[in-house]
């Protein structure tokens, strides 16, 4: 993807640093690759400038960004797989996949949460839609365009309510539900701004 510099893809590098865990040099690359597109064609400057939450209209983090939400993703996921590995080693989990569809699988949001679309959308519901396309679908089309493998995109499409019309992939059962545990454990503990504050 020529419009695709080095220095957008070491921000991203910079904004996941858990991309260094995928052992794959060319997976590795191609998460870099789709996330500094995703943010290449939306109004945002990096990861960190999209709203932390989980939908457009959903409480967001009272501290930390959207960044830190893949980051925690991913950081469960590997945890998960890594604990539940250790008890049961013919759990087959394909490392390099999961940490890659973990990091990916909001990359559809930079479309999403845009500011100048959720504009768009609001002003016209009946013309497009709102959203026209929910981050889920606009990420698979995201990874699909650089290149990522369909296991990535499906964890893209599928991590969340998509899900329900279809089989999740092993490694998206793990993603899926570490997304549901980063918002709901930190909704417990009072880090999201949602007027509960105690
Ligand atoms: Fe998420």
């Amino acid at each position: 993807m020529e419009t695709i510099t080095t220095a957008q893809k070491e921000m991203v590098r910079t904004e996941l640093p858990e991309v260094s865990q995928i052992q794959d040099v060319e997976l590795r690359e191609k998460v870099l690759e789709v996330w500094a597109l995703a943010i290449h064609e939306s109004s945002f400057n990096s990861i960190s400038e999209i709203k932390a939450s989980g939908n457009p209209d959903t409480p967001p983090l009272t501290t930390g960004t959207q960044a830190d939400h893949l980051r925690g993703v991913t950081k469960l996921a590997i945890a998960m797989a890594d604990q539940l590995c250790e008890l049961f080693p013919d759990l087959p989990v394909k490392r390099d996949l999961l940490i890659a569809g973990a990091l990916c699988h909001d990359v559809g949001k930079a479309w999403e949460f845009d500011p100048k679309n959720q504009q768009r959308w609001k002003e016209s519901p009946k013309s497009a839609g709102l959203p026209s396309i929910r981050h889920p679908a606009y990420g698979v089309y995201l990874c699909l365009r650089v290149g990522l493998p369909e296991e990535v995109a499906h964890c893209a499409g599928a991590h969340s309510g998509e899900g329900q019309l279809l089989r999740r992939s092993l490694e998206n059962t793990i993603i899926h539900y570490a997304d549901y545990s980063f918002w709901h454990v930190l909704k417990a503990g009072g880090l999201l701004a949602d007027g509960q504050t105690h």
